[in-house]
């Protein structure tokens, strides 16, 4: 796509190279609108160097004046020839002057004659952020159905934490990314998702857990909601951003996941189970911290309750995928898992050696119950989700095909 970026006077100004780095990255052209303020933080040379374009710093730049005509009315060319506006850092001021319409500058005359899709990335000290006169300024732009990136929580610039961080980059890239996203064929479809690792109680600060970082389940939220889904996450403890456009349900222990996932199961057209659950749990959990002694420590722990057999037995006509986390006999495994279980779709995949857990990337075998055997990988877990995505919209035609036959 053709993306114009504002580039707003905040500190966070130097991220934005990182913005313009992550877009033209995924080959969408950048052209970059600086204030008079941004110049004060980052040099416009940093801006044309990454996007090989000028970059626009004034309305009425000191040109001949043959040339300045032309650069007046040259917010009206940009605004034509671009898809998206994206102003990141989007000031204080600047989110004042976009909610008032007022044009003063060139970013906020060109904000006014543009007429696609605008992303902000409001970014500011915290006192700031909460003041009622912000908060009115991003209702109303929010009210106009532009897209409002929220900041980041934690440490700011001027030496305050709270809300006003501008969020990694990266992020903001994937928001302009998605709307490049032609294919919606997961319109209509309810995904319910679980991702994760789940906690389980020794004593009161004590627990059991495993190194699932909920990468992979994070991605396949990311990408079902990228192509139309309607997707609840419910996730254990995990350090990832909240995907875009999901409902997020924190849960901790597997007893928790359970309750969850049973709860958003009516609805649900779809099911990925990718969190690693525990499958034991402390037998009696003691009310105060378990103290330390020179004796050998034993634990007796109880079976969970196991959710992706419980979901099998409910599910009806929804479309069950499991995964399968082995060390050995991984694909024996996986088909044992998705009979047993009564899957239609399990996605095994190896975790020794440092694979599965944590990495970026993954590797894993489709099985279907309609037997069929699809690899996907080495890739990142972005891939591996649109693959898995894939199989299973190939996977449901294929079912309804057999339904109508039988
Ligand atoms: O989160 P990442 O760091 O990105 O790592 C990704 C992953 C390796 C965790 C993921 O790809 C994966 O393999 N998830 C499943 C891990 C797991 O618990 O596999 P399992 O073979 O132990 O369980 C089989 C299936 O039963 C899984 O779908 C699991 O969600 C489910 N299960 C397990 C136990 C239990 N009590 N209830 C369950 O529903």
């Amino acid at each position: 796509m053709r993306v114009v970026l504002g580039v707003g006077g905040g500190i966070a100004a130097y991220k934005a190279a990182e913005l313009v780095r992550a877009l033209t990255k995924q080959g969408h052209s950048v052209q970059v609108v600086m204030t008079a303020a941004a110049q004060q933080f980052i040099q416009p040379l940093t801006f044309a160097s990454l996007t090989g374009q000028k970059v626009i710093t004034s309305l009425f730049p000191a040109t001949p004046a043959a040339e300045s005509l032309s650069s007046a009315v040259e917010h009206i060319a940009v605004a034509q020839d671009h898809d998206v506006l994206v102003v990141a850092p989007a000031t204080a001021d600047l989110c004042a002057k976009f909610a008032a319409g007022l044009a003063d500058d060139f970013l906020s005359t060109l904000y006014l004659a543009f007429t696609g899709v605008v992303v902000l990335a409001p970014t500011m000290n915290t006192n700031m952020w909460n003041h009622p006169a912000t908060q009115g300024n991003l209702a109303t732009l929010r009210e106009r159905g532009h897209i409002l990136v929220d900041p980041d929580e934690g440490w700011l610039a001027c030496g305050t934490t709270g809300p006003g961080r501008l969020p990694d980059p990266v992020r903001i890239a994937a928001v302009v990314n998605r709307l490049s996203q032609t294919k919606r064929d997961f319109s209509g479809e309810n995904v319910l998702i679980t991702a994760g690792p789940t906690q389980e109680p020794l004593d009161p600060v004590r627990f059991v857990s495993n190194r699932s970082s909920g990468k992979m389940g994070y991605a396949l939220a990311n990408a079902a909601a990228a192509r139309g889904a309607h997707v609840v996450l419910v996730s254990g403890p995990v350090s990832l951003p909240p995907p875009l456009d999901v409902d997020v349900v924190h849960v901790s222990t597997a007893q928790d996941m359970h309750d969850a996932v049973l709860d958003h199961l009516e609805h649900a057209s779809i099911i990925i189970k990718a969190a690693a659950v525990a499958d034991y749990r402390l037998t009696y959990v003691p009310a105060l911290k378990m103290k330390k002694t020179a004796a050998r420590l034993s634990l007796e722990l109880d079976p969970t309750p196991d959710i992706l057999a419980e979901v099998g037995n409910r599910k009806g006509d929804r479309l069950l995928v499991g995964f399968a986390a082995e060390t050995d006999h991984l694909l024996d495994e996986a088909k044992r898992k998705m009979i047993s279980k009564n899957c239609d779709m399990m996605v095994a995949n190896f975790v020794g050696d440092g694979a599965g857990f944590e990495s970026d990337m993954n590797e894993v075998t489709i099985l279907t119950r309609t037997g069929e055997t699809v690899q996907a990988g080495p890739a990142q877990k972005s891939e591996i989700a649109e693959r898995i995505l894939d199989q299973i919209l190939r996977l449901r035609l294929t079912l309804r095909a057999i339904a109508e036959t039988a």
